[in-house]
């Protein structure tokens, strides 16, 4: 449903993403992980549209993305949420939703969501004055109420406990059995990615070094080298 090709981004002589051709289907739950620096962040950025890339094309169900602007691609259901959590903070929480399903192609399961990720009591709330955890999850429900196609999440369990990871990772699972649209995480909890993810795509320096079944990714001496051994040090 989604594909990328040849997908390239150049920051002056950073060759932050270079090359990457992936396509994730309708359903799929598909991991992106890879250590600092190695170029997930900006490929939801170009995929997304907020940055236009400097090589390559990509395409949502055949319909070329490549010209259209960020605001476009989401009213085309192409949805994420943000590693660094941006959402209106003078805005109401139920205010916060509203941008999104009118922005988007309306959704019928934006209540449901809302109850899902236990933000029912808080929606007259000011999103500032939300607490972190629940800061996450309203950014996952904004992005689920533009009814997406693509779902994009920029590190959703970061700086959850384990147990805030535990429920985050049984909504996905949720939204997964309520929509068929694909998901796209990057996480460095590896714990949280293999268990949620159908397929994993593995980037470092920008290319992509591996993909896979999760099983197969955790044997990949290459993956191993640049990023598993790091998530251990990170671990201890
Ligand atoms: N706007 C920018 N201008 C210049 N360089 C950038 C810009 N955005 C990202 N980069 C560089 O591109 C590379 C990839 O960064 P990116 O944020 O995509 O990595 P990441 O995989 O998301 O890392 P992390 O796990 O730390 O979030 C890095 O070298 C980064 O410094
Ligand atoms: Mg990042």
């Amino acid at each position: 449903m989604l594909d990328l090709n040849g997908i390239t981004k150049t920051f002056g002589g950073i060759h932050a993403v270079e090359d990457v051709t992936m396509s994730v289907a309708s359903g799929e739950v598909r991991g992106l992980i890879g250590p600092n620096g190695a170029g997930k962040t900006t490929l939801v950025n170009l995929i997304s549209g907020l940055l236009a890339h400097s090589a390559g094309n990509l395409s949502l169900d055949g319909e070329p993305l490549d010209r259209l602007r960020a605001h476009q691609r989401a009213a085309l259901g192409v949805a994420r949420t943000f590693q660094n959590l941006r959402v209106f903070p003078s805005l109401s929480v139920a205010q916060n939703i509203d941008v999104a399903r009118y922005s988007g192609r309306g959704s019928a399961m934006v209540d449901a969501a809302i109850a899902e990720f236990g933000l029912s009591d808080k929606l007259n709330q000011s999103a500032g004055s939300l607490a972190y955890g629940q800061l996450r999850r309203l950014e996952i429900v904004r992005a689920l109420a533009l009814n997406p196609r693509v779902l994009m999440l920029d590190e959703p369990a970061a700086g959850m406990n384990e147990q805030e990871t535990d429920a985050l990772g049984r909504s996905l699972s949720w939204v997964r059995s309520h929509s068929d649209c694909a998901i796209l995480v990057i996480d460095h909890d590896l714990k949280f990615i293999m268990s949620l993810c159908d397929r994993i795509t593995v980037l470092n320096m920008g290319t992509v070094i591996a993909e896979g079944a999760p099983k197969d990714i955790t044997k990949n001496q290459e993956v191993i080298d640049a990023y598993l051994g790091e998530a251990d040090e990170r671990a201890a």
